[in-house]
């Protein structure tokens, strides 16, 4: 018997959260030792041997993963959240949603300028919440390395969007 892949952990919740949305659980993964390991290996695989001077993790599922890759890499880990969470000066950066409208910020001292980032998440849809991300570190005048993502999914444009403005994009499954 084969055993499981990254995307073969992922649980699916029909019209969760508004009616039409098939939510990709990470939860699941998450929560398997194996599904936990495999997807943070894999998720830095393609980055062995290249310098990262900080992994970024956007708010919420992405600082699960960002912790555990930063970890693995020997860097630093730098949080880009909801607005109105981080307690110094920050910068703000709004995006839509597949369902609905938010604010991302980041710390304005956060990075050196020059510091090569790879940046994190769970899921890439529409790309807006990767786009914020990765406006907010480069106007820290950081790098972005490129953008690790566990789920893609590519009906909703995300990895066009990213590939568009010169951004690498890793996944490592999708999802109709
Ligand atoms: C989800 C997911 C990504 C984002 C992707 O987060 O974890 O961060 O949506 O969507 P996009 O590519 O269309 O921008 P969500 O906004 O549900 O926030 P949460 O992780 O705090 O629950
Ligand atoms: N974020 C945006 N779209 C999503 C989906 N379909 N499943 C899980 N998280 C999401």
């Amino acid at each position: 018997m084969q055993s499981k892949t990254v995307r073969d952990y992922i649980r699916t919740i029909p019209d969760f959260p508004a009616k039409g949305i098939m939510f990709r659980d990470v939860t699941t993964l998450f929560a398997d030792p194996r599904g936990m390991r495999l997807a943070v290996d894999q998720l830095l695989a393609p980055f062995a041997g290249q310098t990262i001077d900080a992994v970024a993790g956007l708010e919420a599922r992405g600082f699960i993963l960002g912790g555990a890759v930063a970890h693995q890499l020997g860097t630093g880990f730098v949080p880009v959240r909801k607005k109105g969470k981080l307690p110094g000066e920050t910068y703000e950066q709004a995006y839509a949603l597949e369902y609905g409208e938010a604010v991302m910020e980041i710390h304005v001292d956060a990075l050196e300028a020059g510091a090569k980032v790879l940046m994190v998440d769970d899921l890439l849809a529409t790309g807006g919440t990767a786009e914020a991300g990765i406006k907010l570190l480069e106007r820290l005048g950081a790098e972005v390395v490129a953008s690790a993502f566990v789920i893609d999914l590519p009906d909703l444009g995300g990895r066009a969007r990213l590939e568009a403005m010169g951004q690498p994009v890793h996944a490592l499954c999708a999802f109709e």
